[in-house]
This record gives structure tokens, C-alpha cells and sequence, in this order.
């Protein structure tokens, strides 16, 4: 008899609905104690497509959750300098509570640069040095949005972490290295026995079959196949990419770095793509900009 896969999904949609209602519900806490609602600012330079689905996304979610947003669009021509200028000017703003700059940025300007301006106490994506420090240390600040909507997802369904091993497939600064550090913290989720793996690695899906807990962020669409995964495993995929689809409306389809139909029958718990750590970055982005409203 074929044997019946029972997994089952690490939803980010419908988590995110569920904490984006409490967090709507303290939005409105806040605007009532400060006569005005928490406010997030977006900055986008250049028109890359999937950066814009992103920052539209991002927005949306602030109006639904009773937050201010104010969405900044510069050319692709602007400058280092402009957009420093513009980041210092958003440092300042009073009436701002956090504000993000959406990566990537056009080859001409530093990311690195822009990211060491960027004032932590208005640093709601994590990414300042400042800030990573005190996710290393375990001192209150910003968590990356990303890493920290995995650790919220895992809670959201109850998913138990401690003692398991846990392989991060990717090594960047935004997802792979603070994501195998929250892994390890001693919380729940957390507890974990972390390996990073990365584009270096030797016979990597010996150790991807190692994984109790599967977290491949590398960018590669459809990269992780049944073979490099454990009967049982939890998985959550990272990765967002576009595949052309000229049949489709849209031109394309959207796909993870699981090749999800084979993948999943072995997993007792996956997150898909689309709607999973997608939305769950962005509920991070909420949460941390109310963070930030609350002083
Ligand atoms: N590019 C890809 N993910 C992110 C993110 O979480 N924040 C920003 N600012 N840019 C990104």
C-alpha cells in the first residue's frame, strides 16, 4: 500500500494573520497613548520588480495593522550620498518611528555604508551592527525580520526545537548567520545543535540528511531535493524566486529552494512558497516597528 505523507504546513499567511491582529490591537493602544500610530518609512531606489512586490507588500501591511507608512521611491541614478542624505534626514524625523532600506541597492552604492548610517534605534530590519551584537549577547534590540518570523512561525504552530539539530543551508548576513544564531540562543524555539553550511561545503546533503531542522536560505530555486532530506525533518524554506511562466497572467510563478512536491511527503512540517516566510518577514518588520513606537 502507498504509504499516506501526512506533513503539514508551516502556514506564514495564516500566522501572520493571527499576530498581526494582536499587533493591530496594541497599534492602536499606542496611537491612543501618543496621538499618533506607529510609522514606518520604506525606502525603494530603482525599480527592480521583485524588490517593489516587497516594499508594496510591506506597505499594505502597515495601513491593515493601523500603522503610518510612507513609501520614499528614488531613481536608480541616485547617488550614495543622496540616499545617505536621505537616511540621516530619516534619522531625524521625529514623527518616524523606523525605517527600512530596501536591499538590494544598485551596484553603485554601498550597502554596507548605508546600513552602518541607518540610526539602530530606528533600525527595524536588525541589519545594523548594533543591533546583531545585541542578538549575539541576548540584549534587548532589533532581531532581523527574517530570522526572527522563522522563530515566530516555529512558535505560531508549537514546533519543538530544543535538542535538535538544526542545518542553516546559506551563510549571509541578513538570513543564514543570525538564523543559526537564534537557533542556538538557550529559548524556545531555539536550543538547537546549529551547523552552517554554506557554498564551500563538501558533500553537503550527507549533512542536509543530518538535518531534524532543515533551513536552506541560499538562492538557488529548487536546490534541495528528497535525496538531501530526513524522513520526518522540518523544513522552511527561505527562498523566493521567479520562474518565467509565459502562460501564466503574471509571466511567472513563484518557487522556494525546496523542490516542495517531493520534498514535502517526507517532512512532518514544511513552510511553501509563496506564503510562508514571506509574510512572516514582514509580521517581524510590524512587530519590531511597534518596538520602536513604544520606545
Ligand atoms: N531584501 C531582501 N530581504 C530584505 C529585508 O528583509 N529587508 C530589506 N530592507 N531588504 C531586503
Amino acid at each position: 500500500m502507498a504509504e499516506v505523507s501526512t506533513y503539514r504546513l508551516l502556514d506564514g499567511k495564516s500566522a501572520s494573520k493571527a499576530i498581526r491582529g494582536r499587533i493591530a490591537q496594541e497599534a492602536a493602544e499606542v496611537k491612543t497613548e501618543r496621538a499618533r500610530a506607529p510609522h514606518l518609512a520604506a525606502v525603494l531606489v530603482g525599480s527592480d520588480g521583485a524588490s517593489r512586490t516587497y516594499v508594496d507588500a510591506k506597505v499594505k501591511a502597515c495601513e491593515t495593522a493601523g500603522f503610518r507608512s510612507t513609501l520614499i521611491e528614488l531613481g536608480a541614478d541616485t547617488t550614495e550620498d543622496e540616499l545617505l542624505a536621505l537616511v540621516h534626514r530619516l534619522n531625524n524625523d521625529p514623527e518616524l518611528d523606523g525605517f527600512i532600506v530596501q536591499l538590494p541597492l544598485p551596484v553603485h552604492i554601498d550597502e554596507e555604508k548605508v546600513t552602518l548610517a541607518i540610526d539602530p534605534r530606528k533600525d527595524v530590519d536588525g541589519f545594523h551592527p548594533e543591533n546583531l551584537g545585541r542578538m549575539v549577547l541576548g540584549l534587548p534590540g532589533f532581531l532581523p525580520a527574517t530570522p526572527a518570523g522563522i522563530v515566530e512561525l516555529l512558535r505560531h504552530y508549537g514546533v519543538r526545537t530544543s535538542g535538535m539539530h538544526c542545518v542553516v543551508v546559506g551563510r549571509s548576513n541578513i538570513v543564514g548567520t543570525p538564523m543559526s544564531i537564534l537557533m542556538s540562543r538557550n529559548s524556545e524555539p531555539g536550543n538547537c545543535t546549529v551547523t552552517v553550511t554554506h557554498s564551500r561545503t563538501r558533500d553537503l546533503a550527507a549533512i542536509t540528511r543530518q538535518a531534524d531542522i532543515l533551513i536552506p536560505a541560499i538562492g538557488r530555486p529548487e536546490f534541495i531535493t528528497a535525496d538531501m532530506v530526513k524522513e520526518g525533518a522540518i523544513v522552511v524554506d527561505v527562498g523566493i524566486h521567479r520562474i518565467e511562466e509565459p502562460s501564466r497572467k503574471r509571466g511567472f510563478r513563484l518557487v522556494g529552494d525546496v523542490k516542495f512536491d517531493e520534498v514535502a511527503p517526507k517532512c512532518s512540517w514544511i513552510s511553501p512558497v509563496p506564503g510562508g516566510v514571506g509574510p512572516m518577514t514582514i509580521t517581524s518588520l510590524l512587530l519590531n516597528t511597534l518596538k520602536a513606537a513604544k520606545g
